[in-house]
């Protein structure tokens, strides 16, 4: 009988070497005794290898992958078994990919159920902060795996904590990482820990996502089998946590339902109010309807919809972006500042607000508060999409001759285009139901340039209006 005696760790590259040299030999598996140094010493002596011959040996790459997830388990017969596969395989490479073969079924579980230890190395190692000399932090912890995974196990530590020195021992040996590479060492006793900081804030955090009227122990035994509870500081937690369980649901029962969010009873009373979801025929069963709207989150936050306003028999419809602060508190849109200056523009260009139908593209106030303060946002394009079914309605019901889009926000809900309104501005384009669109400044972004730029786009804004004008005197009415 020949006898390979493995070294600790490299264990596996060791393995691969001598099984090669062996198999090409064709050395059979029942001709090899595979040992750990562990492995009391043969007491009848054992034969010298063979040199290794010249028969090709063949292993595929996923063989190998399982081999070496194999090497890591704990069963002393997983050598023979490896070469006795590697041999087979030689012959009858076919036995590789039939998983009903009881060979390749029993290495396939003991893969497995080194995967699932080496898991759970990386889910329960649990460190304790070392005093340290130098500039790196160092930790230590002591883990009892089910099977020698130290080696295909802690090379992950050493990208997850690259910079701090720690050291992990196990019942087979230690790793050491300083920096560099990991070292491994032989067994050592279980080192003395210091009781470490972060492990009263491991369990805060472990108490507190305990649901006691979620329990299933069951999966809990799964996740977190009871062979490594000794060395998590959590699990101390666990009996009491489920003997309080029921209290706890009792005491949860008692309380009632917790407060629902704040706008939800403004929500709920909207929907309430006209369960009513047939298509409207008429502007106000559209803008009653938009009044209970919650197509986008920006109804949680805001005051209320602002339906247009204005002549809905006018031949013009003036669209601007969503409505602001004073618009959200009154319901009606364009009577904050951007209002007036849109008002005042209007007038110098013979426009009365009254006979135009004056609305937004977005219907609700969409804000970030600051301090006291409600601030302006630009809605976003999910907004705008969501509310063009409302603008659709509203536009399908006005009919205007032409429509005024006011900035990009407005542009891009009519027309769909949502390239810069520089080259656009004062063009006419498509709606995309159809009809004209003058493109043109939003009020309020004349009101935010700097003095020097204001008096021309304020120009422009005046002379686009004017054009509308224009374009409506024109227009035959329908
Ligand atoms: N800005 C808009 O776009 N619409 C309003 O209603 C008010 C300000």
């Amino acid at each position: 009988m020949i006898r390979v005696t493995l070294p600790r760790f490299g264990r596996f590259d060791a393995w691969r070497a001598a099984a090669r040299d062996l198999a090409s030999a064709r050395v059979p598996p029942e001709g090899v005794a595979w040992a750990d140094p562990d492995t009391p010493p043969d007491l009848f002596g054992a034969e010298p290898a063979p040199p290794p011959a010249d028969h090709p040996v063949i292993a595929t790459q996923d063989f190998l992958q399982l081999a070496r997830q194999v090497a890591s388990h704990s069963d002393p017969e997983r050598w023979s078994l490896l070469y006795a596969a590697l041999m087979r395989a030689q012959g009858d490479r076919r036995f590789l990919s039939n998983p009903a073969d009881s060979m390749l079924d029993r290495l396939t579980r003991m893969a497995k159920s080194v995967r699932r230890d080496i898991h759970k190395m990386h889910a329960f190692v649990r460190f304790h902060e070392l005093p340290a000399d130098g500039p790196r932090r160092a930790f230590g912890a002591w883990f009892e795996p089910e099977h020698p995974i130290l080696e295909a196990g802690t090379p992950f530590f050493a990208k997850r904590f690259a910079d701090m020195d720690w050291l992990i021992a196990t019942p087979e040996g230690t790793a050491r990482f300083e920096g560099a590479a990991i070292a491994y060492g032989g067994p050592a006793p279980r080192p003395d820990l210091p009781p470490d900081a972060s492990h009263d804030l491991w369990q805060t955090y472990f108490a507190n996502i305990f649901n006691p009227a979620r329990i299933k122990t069951d999966a809990m035994r799964s996740e977190m089998p009871r062979k490594y509870w000794k060395n998590l500081p959590e699990t101390r937690l666990i009996p009491e946590m489920l003997a309080d369980a029921p209290r706890r649901v009792q005491a949860m029962r008692d309380a009632g339902a917790t407060e629902a969010p704040v706008f939800a009873p403004k929500v709920t009373a909207r929907i309430r109010q006209q369960p009513d979801d047939s298509l409207p025929e008429t502007l106000d069963q559209a803008a009653s309807q938009a009044a209970r709207c919650t197509r986008c989150k920006l109804c949680h936050a805001a005051t209320q919809t602002v339906w247009g306003k204005g002549d809905a028999g006018a031949g013009l419809m003036i669209v601007g972006e969503a409505p602001g602060d004073q618009e959200d508190l009154a319901g009606r849109p364009f009577i904050g500042p951007a209002g007036q200056l849109l008002r005042q523009a209007m007038a110098e260009a013979d426009l009365d607000p009254d006979r135009a139908w004056l609305t937004n593209a977005v219907k609700h106030f969409r804000f970030t508060p600051r301090g006291k303060r409600r601030m302006h946002q630009t809605p976003d394009r999910p907004h705008i999409e969501q509310c063009r079914w409302w603008l659709g309605l509203e536009r399908r019901m006005v009919a205007p001759r032409l429509t005024v889009a006011l900035g990009a926000t407005a542009a891009f809900a009519l027309t769909g285009n949502r390239s810069p309104l520089t080259p656009r501005r004062g063009t006419i384009e498509p709606a995309l139901d159809g009809g004209p669109v003058l493109v043109t400044w939003h009020p309020s972004l004349i009101l935010r340039l700097p003095p020097d730029r204001a008096p021309e786009a304020r120009a422009q804004l005046r002379a686009d209006l004017a054009h509308a004008a224009q374009l409506i005197a024109d227009a035959p009415e329908g």
